[in-house]
């Protein structure tokens, strides 16, 4: 069994002012090696979490997955290339752009542009948050969050990822609306949500989870102070038991923000289950869906 962790997040956009907007209302971190091509957000230690480049495109870019150490970087690499997939090894130059020590790369079965490294780069400094918080980002042995993916094809996705890289199903939701695979990679319930989508591959949102509630609150108070657009209201979900609220970015796709969601902390005892695709009180989606 491999343990992952989700590590960063690219966004190509032309929004900077925007995003630095969501910084604050959310309360991260801007790192020192911030330019005028990328802005670069931290979490928790790490350098590199949320890198959203200059573009005049706008929209995901890449995700980069921890391996944690060579021997796991080669092995994924190997997988992934006997699932008939290229794997490029990226040049050192990439590789430090990243703050990582090794870097591979391949797109998904849907197009997604992912990223393989081990060995990224932390700074001694504690993180100044942009806004005051109460508490800090979960990320640790559980990666700085999750991802969630629209798919044309759910099954297929999900068997490249559980087959190829190692993840394993931890729930299900199936409804006549929303059918989701909660896919985890490490404790945390899930890294890599795969929605069955109507169209084309999207990314759909990008979750980050703090330690307490009020600041779940704050940054929603924030949020609709500075006008960035709520797509779902405060609701707890079903399934993995966040509460948690989502925003519109800039760049097509929301940002989930909440406190309280339970780990799989027993692997060989978990069952995966399936849940009904409602929450169990709120998220009230603000936005209509195509
Ligand atoms: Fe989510």
């Amino acid at each position: 069994m491999t343990n992952l962790k989700l590590g960063y997040l690219g966004v190509n956009s032309a929004q900077r002012e925007e995003w630095l907007k969501i910084g604050h209302a959310l309360g991260l971190g801007l790192a020192n090696e911030t330019t005028d091509d990328v802005l670069y957000f931290r979490l928790d230690e790490y350098r590199n979490r949320i890198a959203i480049h200059q573009s005049d495109q706008e929209g995901f870019a890449y995700v980069g997955w921890d391996c944690g150490s060579p021997q796991v970087l080669r092995a994924r690499i190997a997988a992934i290339k006997a699932a008939g997939i290229d794997v490029v090894v990226e040049s050192e130059e990439l590789a430090a752009e990243r703050g990582v020590c090794e870097l591979a790369s391949f797109h998904d079965i849907n197009g997604f542009r992912t990223e393989f490294y081990y060995g990224a780069m932390v700074h001694n400094d504690p993180m100044h948050h942009l806004e005051p918080v109460e508490g800090h980002f979960v990320t640790a042995d559980e990666g700085m969050g999750h991802v969630v993916y629209a798919v044309p094809d759910l099954a297929k996705t999900r068997d490249f990822y559980i087959d190829a890289l190692d993840f394993r199903l931890t729930d299900m939701t199936r409804g006549p609306w929303l059918t989701i695979d909660f896919l985890r990679c490490n404790p945390r319930h899930h890294s890599l949500g795969l929605m069955q989508g109507r169209g084309p591959a999207s990314f759909q949102h990008l979750m980050l989870q703090v330690e307490t509630l009020d600041d779940v609150g704050r940054a929603y108070d924030r949020a609709e102070k500075q006008g960035i657009k709520i797509a779902c209201t405060l609701g707890r979900h079903n399934v993995e038991k966040m509460v948690s609220f989502y925003i519109e970015t800039p760049s097509g796709f929301d940002i989930e923000f909440g406190s309280g969601a339970i780990r799989v902390d027993d692997e060989e005892n978990w069952s995966a289950k399936v849940y009904d695709p409602g929450s169990h009180w709120g998220h009230t989606w603000l936005r209509k869906w195509g």
